[in-house]
């Protein structure tokens, strides 16, 4: 029989084949080095990317390498990120410092993944520009790490798939959390709302969701594991569901993890308002497990740039929503993202974008400057705004953003409040840092085996973004 004929069709099957195979070679090059092979995954982006790095990881993991810092890293992996142009620019930048150091250890690879390689104009300047990068895979076809590197192992050639879309999901590989005590799981993967600044329905693909047993029994499985908070991603997380056999909602989704016993927190995003349905807001209001936090991105204030952004709300149809949302959840901490300088923006729709901001009231608000990405609609709008003007805004909004923000985060001094322990903190080792159910940062002094565990904190002193605290003893 040909080894051919040998290689699974199915998957997972066919990865844990490979990851079988690849394993080989790492141990004939760990024999060759004197010493295990390092890896080094660098993830730029969002929190779907990071989940893509951890899957990424546990499959090296799982072929023998050891994570390490990128300087001693035998393999080296950037997971990139295309929404905004700046991000694009860094990962150059950081490729050409490679180069140097691959010359001088030749048994070194370099894989590029993520976003910025579905697009064919990268791909192309990759192929001219950096014949030195082994690897490049998009974002659909991530679960086949082990199965590319074993290609790359058996040629001297650069490696490149990548996948115009795709309905497949890959259930049940190995994947390496970042934290013991909470995860994020993916629950649907892709956009179908083409806002028309965005890039990401053309290098995510077409919304695909998860069947819920494949979720529930992950979760589960997280619980038993030790896991107490989690984050269920998609990038419209409201419209979950749709195209499934089964007739599910995220509402109803939300209700099933709820009743997981060990999830004490779940956190999710992101939400679309156009999708935000009265059922989930009942939900969210009904459910002590779900966090006192929705991240709703606006975008803009003006109904007239929201329509050129195709987002379908107006402003005053996500005022209201905001307001149904306070009356069903009176403290829910908001917040938001906001483009700033999108074409065609004038000062009065700016104003009404700042007006958003101050009848909502943010308890944090990411705000970004309008950028260009080719192939998207906007992008050939002819009304682009100036940078300059455009500059001014955004320091206006974030001012105000600012402001805001700071004194919403006081409302809580003074008041008991659970913590989630997540790390020792990075400046003074005497203090725990961890975060409140509406997502603040919270530092308090205690010692390293809290770590994981959600405590009763006193919220003493406000400092702008977090608060400085005391933990509650048993019987205060
Ligand atoms: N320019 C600026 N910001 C953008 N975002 C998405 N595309 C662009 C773009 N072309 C912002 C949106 C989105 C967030 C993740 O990034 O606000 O919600
Ligand atoms: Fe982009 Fe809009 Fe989809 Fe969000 S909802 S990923 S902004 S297209």
């Amino acid at each position: 029989m040909s080894t051919l004929q040998m290689v699974p069709v199915n998957e997972p099957d066919r990865q844990y084949y490979f990851i079988d195979k690849a394993r080989t070679y790492v141990r004939q090059l760990g024999e060759a080095l004197g010493r295990t092979p390092r890896a080094c995954i660098t993830t730029f982006g969002c929190q779907m990317n990071s989940k893509d790095s951890e899957k990424l990881l546990g499959v090296l993991e799982e072929i023998g390498y050891e994570e390490s810092s990128e300087e001693m890293a035998d393999l080296v992996i950037f997971n990139t990120c295309t929404v905004r142009e700046n991000a694009n620019t860094r990962v150059y930048g950081r490729l050409g410092r490679l180069k140097p150091v691959k010359k001088k250890n030749p048994h070194m690879m370099i894989g590029l993944c993520g976003c910025m390689m579905q697009e064919e104009l990268v791909v192309n300047k990759l192929k001219d520009s950096y014949r030195f990068v082994d690897l490049i895979f998009g974002t659909h076809n991530v679960y086949k790490l082990a199965e590319l590197l074993v290609m790359r192992f058996e040629s001297k050639d650069m490696i490149i798939d990548i996948w115009e879309d795709t309905d497949k999901i890959v259930e049940d590989l190995p994947t390496e959390r970042k934290y013991p005590f909470k995860s994020g799981v993916n629950i649907m993967f892709g956009c179908n709302n083409f806002c028309t600044y965005c890039i990401v329905p053309y290098v995510r693909g077409r919304e695909r969701s998860r069947r819920p047993e494949a979720i529930l029994s992950e979760i589960k499985r997280l619980a038993s594991e030790g896991v107490v908070e989690i984050m269920l991603l998609g990038q419209n997380v409201n419209s979950y569901g749709r195209g499934l056999p089964e007739e599910i909602t995220f509402a109803k989704l939300l209700e099933q993890i709820a009743a997981i016993p060990g999830i004490q927190r779940i956190r999710f995003m992101t939400s679309h308002p156009k999708d935000l349905s009265d059922e989930l807001i009942e939900v969210m209001a009904r459910e002590e497990k779900i966090c006192n936090h929705l991240h709703l991105p606006v975008q803009a204030g003006s109904s007239r740039v929201l329509k050129k952004m195709n987002r379908i709300y107006t402003k005053e149809g996500y005022l209201t929503l905001v307001k149904k949302l306070r009356e069903k959840i009176p403290d829910i901490s908001l917040t938001t993202d906001i483009i700033v300088g999108f074409p065609g923006e004038t000062e009065e729709d700016f104003l009404e974008t700042l007006a958003v901001v101050k009848e909502v009231r943010y308890d944090s608000a990411f705000t970004f400057l309008y950028s260009k990405r080719s192939n998207t609609p906007a992008a050939t709008m002819t009304d682009q705004v100036p940078e300059d003007i455009a500059k001014e805004r955004f320091d206006r909004l974030l001012k105000e953003v600012q402001e805001i923000a700071h004194e919403r985060t006081q409302r809580f001094t003074g008041q008991v409040l659970d913590v989630l322990v997540e790390e020792v903190n990075q400046h003074d080792p005497q203090y725990l840092t961890g975060r409140l159910s509406n997502n603040l940062l919270v530092h308090f002094p205690g010692s390293e085996d809290l770590i994981g565990q959600i405590v009763p904190v006193k919220l003493s002193e406000c400092k702008g973004f977090y608060y400085l605290g005391e933990k509650l003893e048993q019987g205060e």
